[in-house]
């Protein structure tokens, strides 16, 4: 008896060790269609994926109602500027009956834990989450009687191609800004009536080659001092300083992915350059209110 139980124990050890071996083995190479995809353009699908800008087909039969109930498909009302859903900037941003609620989901955590294909099937496929029917009627969204179908996440693969999702990705995984690099904040309260406190805008970023980035990408169309284009956002009295200040969250993502639908295009730079251009920004004096 002792004797079978030792074979099984060393069977068992066996099986243990072979299938440690399998997954020491190195993981799979990236596929061909993620290496190959635009992580740029991804940020501008991120922003509204049906934009010229990322040469979406303007024919597609979709675009009306894309355009007529626009917060319940653009991925950054749902998931934020900052990726951070209601977790981050967002957990103030309370739903209407024109916009969602916000996710309750981090994809910035989400896309550094997922390979590129998991990532690419979470957006895809939904891995078992429900997903919203393109056609679902919005016009009778409401936040508080009829919210479910609204607030889900669209079934994607029925209006974006494999290559512009697989462009997201690499925007997800490579080149969206880790906010955390840029300024710091508190996050305080319950979405949807939490908030979000920005401060030390450019953390140890330097002023100088800041203003020297902005004399170069920035100062032909906003003006030395950024109050050229009056107004930013529809916003009364907002310049390029208030909104660094003000709205860091949005700002980062607006200069390196552009400000789809008007001339301000994405605006190549490291992390280092952004960090640098918010340190410069953060002076009242040289980029006023
Ligand atoms: C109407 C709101 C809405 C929109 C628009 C939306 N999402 Fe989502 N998304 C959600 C919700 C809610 C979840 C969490 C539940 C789920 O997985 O379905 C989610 C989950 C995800 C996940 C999985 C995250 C995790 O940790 O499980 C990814 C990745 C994702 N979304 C990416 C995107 C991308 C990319 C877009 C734009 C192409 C987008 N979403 C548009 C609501 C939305
Ligand atoms: C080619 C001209 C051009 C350049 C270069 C440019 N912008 Fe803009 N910017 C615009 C225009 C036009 C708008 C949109 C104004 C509007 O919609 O009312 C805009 C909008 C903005 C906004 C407001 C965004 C919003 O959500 O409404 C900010 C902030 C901003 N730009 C900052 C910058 C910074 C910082 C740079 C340099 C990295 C820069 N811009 C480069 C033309 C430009």
């Amino acid at each position: 008896m002792k004797y079978y139980f030792l074979l099984i124990a060393f069977l068992a050890i066996t099986l243990i060790s072979c299938s440690d071996d399998n997954t020491t083995n190195p993981p799979a190479a990236d596929p061909v269609a993620y290496t190959n995809a635009d992580g740029i353009k991804g940020g501008m699908l991120f922003d509204k994926f049906w934009a010229t800008e990322t040469g979406f087909d303007q024919t597609n039969a979709n675009i009306t109602k894309l355009n007529a109930s626009a917060d319940f498909f653009r991925c950054k009302q749902c998931h934020a500027w900052d990726l951070m859903g209601r977790n981050g900037s967002y957990n103030n941003r309370a739903p209407k009956t024109t916009r969602p609620n916000v996710a309750d989901r981090n994809l910035r955590t989400t896309a550094s834990n997922l390979t590129p294909q998991a990532l690419f099937d979470a957006i895809k496929k939904g891995l078992g989450k429900s997903r919203r029917d393109i056609s679902a009627d919005l016009s009778t969204y409401d936040p508080a009687t009829n919210s479910t179908i609204g607030d889900q996440m669209p079934d994607f693969s029925k209006i974006l191609t494999d290559a512009q999702i697989w462009d997201i990705v690499k925007f997800l995984k490579t080149e969206a800004l880790d906010v955390t690099k840029l300024y710091d904040a508190t996050y305080s309260g319950t979405y949807p009536t939490g908030t979000a406190t920005y401060s030390n805008i450019g953390k140890d970023g330097d002023a100088t080659a800041g203003n020297t980035f902005y004399t170069a990408k920035c100062a032909i169309c906003h003006g030395a001092d950024g109050k050229q284009i009056p107004n930013l956002d529809g916003t009364t009295g907002m310049t390029v300083g208030k909104f660094a200040r003000t709205k860091p969250n949005e700002l980062q993502h607006k200069m390196k992915f552009g400000q789809l639908g008007s001339s301000m295009k994405a605006t190549a730079g490291t992390i280092t350059d952004f960090k640098n251009l918010y340190k410069a920004l953060a002076d009242t004096t040289k980029y006023p209110n």
